[in-house]
């Protein structure tokens, strides 16, 4: 049988490189789009090449969603079955400061994509994934999110990203091209990048705890996240491709911590034990209160920084799966502890 040939940007990100493993062992050829940087940066991908199994069907080219020459000459050239756009600038905070770079990268770049499906795949065989987020919902009153909730969005992110989920929607019902979007809430793994608040927090206590750091500096506190497991994520971005007709799905587990609950949980984990204070400007920071490895008695471990708060935020996500469970048969297995179980274990892992 001929085999489905997939087309993935933003294969080096975490979404990417799960995505990648789950085609490849599901027998697809998998083309995916690298940008050229000055540092090689395929640390997520790399292992794919020491499986004799799965790097035969693995090609990786040089791309770029800001190139629509770029973008174009992919999609004709590679012909895929399903397209997979995860490319992104993905950070909100940094949202804020590359506001344009983010709407080239996180709107425009998927109408290029689409404007190239539109032009080559005249038979309409194509279909389209739209990465989209729960950052369109921004601070909306109708929680928990489903797909029939207002979009609110309050980044430059967010709202780069709500031009791409209507986008999508338009050439869907515009052209009949099968553009579908997950609507994903946050995601994490050990593969999360090191600036994402799960990632950092981990990384940073363990790095106070080993005494090659002082302090851990965060920003809000207070948000809330509703944080599911990537690995388990992508499974549903491939569903919603098989599923027999276009249609947009809300992706979460229905359950939803603040940033304090993540990193007191890592304390608890790490076996350090801290008490919160307030100073009177309002900011917190958290005390220990007894000494573990590096760590003294009375050591400010964490610490507020108006540096990571964002001009803006989005206070409360927590979505609702039902169409996803209902439609797709997809739900998450993974909880809030055994995820952060993972990543530690990886991170300590990755220390020594
Ligand atoms: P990520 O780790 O930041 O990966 C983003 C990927 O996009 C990387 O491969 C990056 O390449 C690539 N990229 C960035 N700009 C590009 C450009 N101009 N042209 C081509 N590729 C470009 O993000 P992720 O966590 O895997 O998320 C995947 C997608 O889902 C993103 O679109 C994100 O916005 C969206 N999303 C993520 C979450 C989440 O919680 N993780 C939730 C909802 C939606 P480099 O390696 O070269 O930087
Ligand atoms: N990154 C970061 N760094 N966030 C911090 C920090 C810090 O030092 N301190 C507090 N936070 C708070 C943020 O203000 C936010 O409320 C929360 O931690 C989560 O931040 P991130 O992990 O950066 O994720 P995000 O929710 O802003 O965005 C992620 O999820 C979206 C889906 O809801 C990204 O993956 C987006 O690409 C994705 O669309």
């Amino acid at each position: 049988m001929k085999k489905k040939i997939a087309l993935i940007f933003g294969i080096t990100g975490q979404d990417g490189s799960y995505l990648a493993e789950l085609l490849l062992r599901k027998n697809y050829v998998v083309y995916g789009v690298k940008r050229r940087t000055s540092l090689i940066h395929t640390t997520r991908i790399d292992h794919i090449y020491k499986d004799p199994h799965l790097k035969t069907n693995l090609i990786l080219k040089y791309g770029d969603v800001t190139d629509f020459s770029n973008v174009f000459n992919l999609v004709n050239e590679i012909k895929p079955n399903e397209i997979y756009n995860l490319a992104a600038q993905s950070n909100v905070g940094v949202s804020f400061e590359l506001a344009e770079y983010t709407a080239q990268t996180d709107s425009i770049g998927t109408l290029r994509i689409l404007e190239a499906i539109r032009i080559i795949d005249k038979k309409r065989k194509m279909k389209f994934y739209q990465a989209s987020t729960s950052e369109i919902f921004g601070n909306s009153p109708d929680k928990p999110y489903n797909e029939k909730s207002r979009f609110e969005p309050v980044s430059p992110y967010g709202t780069a990203k709500l031009y791409s989920f209507w986008i999508t929607k338009n050439y869907r019902e515009a052209y009949s091209i099968f553009a579908s979007n997950g609507i994903l809430f946050n995601h994490e793994s050990p593969r999360r990048g090191e600036n994402f608040i799960s990632r950092k927090t981990i990384i940073g206590i363990i790095k106070v705890l080993k005494g090659h750091q002082k302090c851990l500096y965060l920003g809000n506190l207070n948000s809330k996240r509703d944080w599911g497991h990537a690995k388990e994520f992508v499974l549903a971005q491939w569903k919603i491709l098989q599923h027999k007709t276009p249609d947009d799905f809300v992706i979460a587990t229905g359950k939803n911590y603040s940033v304090k609950d993540l990193v007191n949980l890592v304390l608890k984990k790490l076996n350090i034990k801290c008490i919160w204070k307030r100073h009177q400007n309002g900011l917190e920071y958290a005390i220990s209160m007894s000494d573990q490895g590096h760590i003294k008695k009375s050591q400010i471990v964490i610490k507020q920084d108006m540096r990571y708060f964002r001009p803006n935020e989005v206070h409360d996500l927590k979505g609702d799966y039902s169409k996803a469970r209902r439609v797709i048969k997809w739900k998450p297995k993974i909880n809030f502890d055994q995820l952060i179980d993972e990543m530690i274990t990886q991170e300590m892992k990755n220390y020594k």
